[in-house]
């Protein structure tokens, strides 16, 4: 990770808003068939979309097609794809070994409810990457957090929960608590305030939620011991490995570890979420990147290469209750036969050894080719990468948890910056929350122009 140049230059908000507005209306006049799609979409379409975080001012932009690193809209404007689904697609878009596998699978029946041979290999795999002896199967990572919660209260008899404040981890009401919060909200660095993110979620739930701060081990700690003494103590504390939604936030030496012996000691069930980490800073995630065994892992996102499976890994003490049938985990579709050829194909065909390699290398290019750019226009910025992901991150001071992150960093800047990218063939995640994923179909030639676009931006900056 780079540090924020010393003397970095003091940016001119004028000159910023100037320029998205600017961007803004370019962008506007490139996508007008996702313009007319919006207005057909939004009769029928809540909102003209699938899901809220698909949702855009004054338009959302439609794609139609991806093939390996790029995608186009439906006005026919191509991008370097690093978006990638947030963070889905690290196999990039298409790839034939995952397309084969699928259709052979169509021919032989796409669903049974029963489980396949696909399924065993996939644990087999997932075991040996992520050093957790125990696997079933979801459709999405909200499912992998929602029944891996239940199976550590079912474990522990317990229903409090523990999280870190500021982490997303889907949408079921226990983790829905204390993200999205305004700065002036967040409450004591101690006890930071337990709320809900939007409406709808029942304030006994939200009550049963305590948040601590990423990179913080000793108030962990200290707040296990009191919710203790309240009788209270947590079933489980559910996090990230390194935060994937506050640009990329990675853990403090020592951090992870500390955690570990201390949910070990105090009996709290450690849970990875690695719906993002996982499969995409290593082959084994954050498991292996940083060398830390946590009780569960949860996995969606790539595991499926674009089909929507899940995952959760467990300890063989913390599989006894599904095992003994104490805890439903249960599903429909859990092991879909499609989902699973898709995952196994992906698994040893696609993010093979080298392919982690290749990622690694990437990533190393575009980190330093962006922080190039950052040193020699002095940017209140830094950069920072893991595997196949990372981001610039606007801040002039290091970001190490969600309230660093609300106090520092420069919302207004992402917004340009996503404009900027969008009009100029990057395909970029929204907001200033996320970060590139780049897949095993990038070249040299993506990275490049991300950084070339990046530095037009800053020298545009710089006035
Ligand atoms: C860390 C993490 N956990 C869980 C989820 C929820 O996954 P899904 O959207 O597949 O339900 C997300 C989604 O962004 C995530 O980033």
């Amino acid at each position: 990770m780079q540090a924020v140049p010393a003397g970095a230059v003091e940016l001119d908000r004028g000159r910023i808003r100037e320029l998205t507005a600017r961007e803004l209306a370019a962008l506007n006049e490139r996508t007008p068939k996702s313009a007319e799609m919006y207005q057909r979409a939004n009769r029928t379409l809540s909102g003209g979309v699938a899901s809220s975080y698909q949702l855009r001012d004054p338009w959302p932009i439609y794609l139609s097609h991806g093939e390996g690193p790029r995608v186009w809209d439906v006005d026919g404007n191509e991008y370097f794809d690093f978006h990638n689904g947030f963070g889905s697609m690290v196999q990039g878009h298409a790839h034939p070994a995952i397309g084969r596998a699928v259709t052979e699978r169509y021919g032989q029946g796409t669903h049974f409810a029963a489980p396949t041979e696909d399924g065993v290999v996939v644990a087999e795999e997932l075991a040996r990457r992520f050093r957790l002896p125990r696997w079933r199967y979801t459709n999405s990572g909200s499912e992998s957090t929602m029944d891996a919660i239940r199976i550590a209260r079912g474990l522990t008899g317990r229903d409090d929960v523990m999280k870190i404040f500021g982490s997303y981890h889907g949408h079921h009401d226990t983790v829905m608590v204390s993200i999205g919060v305004e700065y002036d909200r967040i409450g004591p660095d101690e006890r930071p305030n337990s709320l809900a993110y939007g409406a709808g979620i029942p304030q006994a739930t939200v009550d049963l939620v305590h948040a601590v701060h990423f990179n913080d081990a000793e108030s962990m700690e200290r707040r296990i011991v009191e919710l203790d003494r309240e009788g209270r103590k947590p079933a489980c504390v559910i996090m990230e490995a390194a935060m994937m939604n506050l640009g990329v936030v990675l853990p403090e030496p020592g951090y992870l570890e500390a955690v570990r012996e201390i949910t070990r000691r105090h009996g709290v069930v450690l849970i990875f979420d690695e719906v993002k980490t996982g499969l995409c800073i290593a082959a084994g995630g954050a498991v292996e990147r940083f060398g830390v065994v946590p009780d569960m892992v949860t996995l969606a996102k790539a595991l499926g290469g674009g089909l929507p499976t899940g995952a959760i890994g467990m300890s063989e003490e913390v599989a006894r209750v599904v095992e003994d049938g104490s805890v439903y985990q249960v599903g429909t579709y859990n092991g879909n036969p499609l989902g699973m050829a898709a995952a196994r194909a992906s698994l040893l065909e696609v993010l093979t050894p080298e392919a982690y390699a290749h990622l690694d290398r990437l990533n190393d290019r575009i980190v330093a080719g962006c922080g190039e750019v950052v040193e020699r226009y002095r940017l209140p910025a830094y950069t920072v990468g893991i595997g196949s992901k990372g981001c610039v991150t606007f801040s002039r001071e290091k970001v190490v948890d969600y309230r660093t992150f609300k106090r520092a960093q420069d919302p207004e800047l992402s917004e340009l910056a996503w404009l900027w990218s969008m009009n100029r063939g990057i395909f970029m995640t929204p907001g200033r929350e996320e970060e590139w994923t780049l897949s095993v179909a990038h070249t040299e030639e993506a990275i490049d122009r991300y950084v070339s676009v990046f530095a037009e931006l800053a020298a545009e900056l710089a006035g």
